[in-house]
C-alpha cells in the first residue's frame, strides 16, 4: 500500500524550521523502533506542544515494516489529535543509505528524508543529494543532507575520527543540491560511548558560528546528540546491566546551539537508555513479571519524562504550539 504523508495527517518540515529560526529553538527529531517509543514521544511533545520530527533508521524501518511504520506516525498524529494538540508531525527517514530507500520511504508515506552521502567525495555527496532533492520535490518531500563525517556508529558504518564540517564548503552544497537542510559534524558523535569520562565535551561552536555566517536562516542538523544520561546508566547497570562507563554532549553545549541556526537536533540513544532502564527495572523489582505491558509501559514513561525535560532544558521548543488539554 503507497501513501501521500498527507493524506497520514504528517507536515514535511519546511514550516517547522522556518518557526524554529524565527523563534530560537530547535525541533527534536527522536528516533523510534516500536509503539510504545512512538507513545512516548508523540505525548511527550504533545504535553510540552513542541513539534516533533519522528525519525526511523533503515535499520528502524526493516524492524517494523515499511507497511507499519507509516501508520505508526499516523497514530502518533491522531493521538495528539486526541490530546487537544495542534504540534506538526514529521516522518523522517534517518541515514538514508541511496535514492533507492529515499524512493521506498517517500511512497509507503514519509515527509521528509535524510541521504547521507557524507562518506562519498564533494562532488559524489553533491550528485547524490541532487537526485534526491529533484525526486523528492515532486512530492513536496523536505531533504536533509550531510556535509562532514561523525565519529562513531550509523547503522553498518563506522567512523573512528570525526571530520569536521568545512565551512567553506557549504554554500557550494547547498545552493547546487537545493538541499532543506544541513547536517554537519562539529564534534558531536553517535552511541552511547561519545567522550571518555575525565574529558571535558566541547563542540567546535566556532565551525557552527561560521556556517551559520555564511548561511543565514538557513536550518542546520546536529546529530549524535544525546547526552548519555548518569541516571539511566546507573539504573542500567545497577539492574544487572553492563555499560561501559560513558559521557555525552553536555546540555549547556546543545541548549546554545538550540537558540542559533540549529533547527534540528537529533536524539537516539537517550531515548533506548531510558527505555531500558525502565524495563530492567521493572525485572529487577518484579521478576515474576510477564505481562508486556507492565515492563514496556513502565519504559514508555520512562522515556517520555526523559523527552518532556530535554524539551525544556536542551530544545526551547515548549509551547511553540498548542499544549495537550487532555
Ligand atoms: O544515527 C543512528 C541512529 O541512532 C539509528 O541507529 O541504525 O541502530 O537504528 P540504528
Ligand atoms: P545519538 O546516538 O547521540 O542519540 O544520535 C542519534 C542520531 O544522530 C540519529 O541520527
Ligand atoms: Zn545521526
Amino acid at each position: 500500500m503507497a501513501y501521500n504523508y498527507k493524506d497520514l495527517g504528517l507536515s514535511n518540515t519546511k514550516e517547522m524550521f522556518e518557526k524554529a529560526n524565527k523563534e530560537h529553538y530547535a525541533v527534536p527529531a527522536f528516533n523510534f523502533n516500536n509503539m510504545e517509543q512512538m507513545q512516548a514521544i508523540i505525548e511527550a511533545c504533545a504535553e510540552m506542544g513542541s513539534p516533533v520530527i519522528l525519525q526511523c533508521s533503515t535499520g528502524a524501518l526493516k524492524y517494523m515494516g515499511k507497511e507499519v511504520t507509516p501508520l505508526l506516525a499516523k497514530g502518533a498524529v491522531d493521538t495528539a489529535r486526541a490530546m487537544g494538540s495542534d504540534i506538526p508531525v514529521a516522518l523522517h527517514l534517518d541515514h538514508g543509505p541511496s535514492l533507492d530507500a529515499v524512493k521506498t520511504c517517500i511512497d509507503a508515506g514519509f515527509s521528509s528524508v535524510m541521504i547521507d552521502g557524507s562518506h562519498y567525495s564533494f562532488e559524489e555527496n553533491i550528485e547524490i543529494t541532487k537526485q534526491v532533492v529533484e525526486y523528492a520535490k515532486q512530492f513536496d518531500v523536505t531533504v536533509e543532507a550531510e556535509l562532514g563525517v561523525l565519529a562513531g556508529v550509523e547503522d553498518d558504518v563506522v567512523a573512528d575520527h570525526h571530520i569536521y564540517t568545512n565551512p567553506e564548503e557549504v554554500e557550494e552544497f547547498v545552493s547546487k543540491t537545493g538541499v532543506d537542510s544541513l547536517a554537519i559534524a562539529i564534534g558531536t558523535s553517535h552511541g552511547a560511548h561519545k567522550f571518555k569520562p575525565g574529558t571535558n565535551p566541547k563542540l567546535e561552536l566556532n565551525i557552527l558560528a561560521e556556517i551559520e555566517r555564511r548561511l543565514p536562516g538557513f536550518p542546520i542538523v546536529l546529530h549524535g546528540s544525546s547526552a548519555v544520561p548518569q541516571k539511566y546508566v546507573e539504573m542500567i547497570k545497577e539492574n544487572g546491566g553492563q555499560l561501559k562507563d560513558a559521557i555525552g554532549i553536555p546540555d549547556s553545549e546543545l541548549n546554545g546551539a538550540a537558540k542559533s541556526g540549529v533547527a534540528k537536533i537529533n536524539v537516539d540513544t537517550d531515548g533506548r537508555l531510558a527505555f531500558t532502564a525502565g524495563v530492567r527495572k521493572v525485572f529487577t523489582e518484579k521478576p515474576g513479571e510477564f505481562d508486556p505491558r507492565k515492563y514496556l509501559g513502565v519504559a514508555k514513561e520512562e522515556m517520555k519524562s526523559y523527552y518532556k525535560s530535554k524539551i525544556e532544558t536542551v530544545f526551547g521548543s515548549k509551547n511553540a504550539y498548542k499544549a495537550a488539554t487532555k
